[in-house]
Order: structure tokens, then C-alpha cells, then sequence
């Protein structure tokens, strides 16, 4: 109805333009989701977002307790933050970057250290092609839509890039593993995802260090549980 009298209006007054106001809005839930770099700034064709790719990356796999964490600070590396990542890294140049170095080295100082696992080479692809293209502070995402919410599309991807380098079976950070769907269904159960990524009080606030998962991200997650959290 409210199209018709739109159409209506518009020829009437003969003014195409005039249409294009009427188009729908994009369905976004109330509050604003604005503050999302996700849904703001999709990255430039192969530009690489430090902050959704690089900084989660790094933290679940180098700064967990015990690591290069801001209290554990091993051989005084702490890798939790732009600036201090960037102490390792000679942009433009991965191999004057230590932080690139390290993780390509055939040895027992590999990083992350054995048992841990290395680096997937297109993990380590990633951070060689983010130092070439200038190490910048990139704050890019994916498009995110929140009303998305199949596991294997949403939520499983933002977790493998967000937690489950802490949370494996190599390395149960907090005795917590997330490694894959029945895994994670019992901290959907037990309310501690949810209640540590939207840093409820009581839970542990997660990602321990880097950036708290965007809006759009955790929207994605609630609408999953609450859809019932099926392995879908
Ligand atoms: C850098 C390593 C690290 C990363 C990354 C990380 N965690 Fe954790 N996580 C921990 C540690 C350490 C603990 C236990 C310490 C504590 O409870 O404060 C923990 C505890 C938890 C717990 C139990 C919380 C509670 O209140 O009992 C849950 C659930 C959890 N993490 C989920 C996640 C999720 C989801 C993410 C990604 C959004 C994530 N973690 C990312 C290290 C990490």
C-alpha cells in the first residue's frame, strides 16, 4: 500500500527521483550497529584488515598466558596491540620483521613454540602480504549482516579467528575448548559464550586482549543461539 501511494505521488508529480526515496530501507535491527567496521568499511580487493584478520590472528596464537601476553611479556615480546605487534615489524620488509621471522623458522624457536602447532602457510601468507602492504593500522572488515546466523557460515569463522587458537587441544587456555560444534555447544548450554563475548559481568571478558568481537559478530552469535544453535 504504502509503495502504491509512493508510485502514486511520484507520477504524479513526474518526478523519478522522487521513487528512489521509497525504496525500503535495509533491514538493520534497532539500536545502531553503526560502530561496526564490518557492516562500514568493507576492505579494498585484497587489502588485508589488521584488525579483523591480523590482531586476532596474532593474539589467540602468540599472546595467550603465559606467551606474549601484557603480564607474561616472554623475552619481553608482548604481541596484544597494534603498537607493540609493530615493535616486530619493519613494514614493507618481511624479512627484516622478526615477527615474520619467527614464525617460518625450522627450528625449536618456531613460534608459537612446540607443542603448539605452526602457523597454516596461508596463516603465515597473510601476515608476509599485510607487512608488504605496509603494515598499516587497517581497520576494514567483512560485510556482516546480523541476521545471518548458520554456524558454519558465521559463527564457526568468526570463532576460528577470534578464540580457538586459545581454546584447542593444544592449547586449553582456561581448560576451555572450542575446537569444533559439540565442543562449543556446551558453553552455548552453560551460557559462558555468550555471557564472556558480550563481557556480562561474571564471565571473563573474551578475547582476553585485542578488540571485543564487533557488534555485528556477536549479533550474529545471539541469533544463532537463539535460534536454537543448530550445527547448520
Ligand atoms: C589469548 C588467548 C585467548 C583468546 C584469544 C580467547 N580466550 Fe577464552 N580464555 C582464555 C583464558 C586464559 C581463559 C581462562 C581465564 C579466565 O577465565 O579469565 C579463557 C576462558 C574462556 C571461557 C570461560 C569463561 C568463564 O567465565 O568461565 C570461555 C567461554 C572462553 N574463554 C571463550 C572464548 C571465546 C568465545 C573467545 C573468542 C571470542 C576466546 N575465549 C578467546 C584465553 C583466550
Amino acid at each position: 500500500m504504502k509503495q502504491i501511494t509512493c508510485l502514486i505521488m511520484s507520477s504524479i508529480l513526474g518526478l523519478s527521483l522522487l521513487l528512489t526515496a521509497c525504496v525500503t530501507e535495509p533491514l538493520l535491527p534497532a539500536g545502531s550497529l553503526t560502530s561496526d567496521p564490518g557492516l562500514e568499511t568493507p576492505c579494498p580487493d585484497g587489502i588485508i584488515s589488521f584488525k579483523y584478520e591480523i590482531l586476532p590472528l596474532i593474539v589467540s596464537n602468540c599472546a595467550s598466558e603465559g606467551c606474549h601476553d601484557a603480564v607474561s611479556r616472554e623475552e619481553g615480546v608482548v604481541l596484544d596491540s597494534y603498537t607493540n605487534i609493530m615493535k616486530e615489524v619493519k613494514p614493507g620488509k618481511p624479512s627484516g620483521s622478526k615477527l615474520y621471522k619467527y614464525l617460518l623458522k625450522g627450528d625449536d624457536d618456531v613460534m608459537p613454540p612446540p607443542p603448539l602447532p605452526p602457523l597454516s602457510a596461508e596463516q603465515i601468507e597473510l601476515v608476509k602480504n599485510w607487512i608488504l602492504q605496509g603494515a598499516q593500522q587497517t581497520t576494514c572488515g567483512d560485510a556482516c549482516t546480523p541476521e545471518a546466523a548458520s554456524f558454519a557460515a558465521n559463527v564457526y569463522p568468526t570463532l576460528q579467528q577470534f578464540c580457538i587458537g586459545c581454546h584447542n587441544d593444544n592449547n586449553l587456555q582456561g581448560n576451555v575448548n572450542l575446537k569444533d560444534y559439540s565442543h562449543i555447544k556446551q558453553y552455548v548450554d552453560n551460557g559462558k559464550l555468550l555471557g564472556s563475548i558480550t563481557h556480562q559481568a561474571g564471565f571473563s571478558p573474551m578475547p582476553p586482549a585485542g578488540n571485543k568481537l564487533s557488534d555485528c559478530r556477536i549479533a550474529q552469535i545471539t541469533n544463532w543461539i537463539n535460534a536454537g544453535a543448530q550445527n547448520d
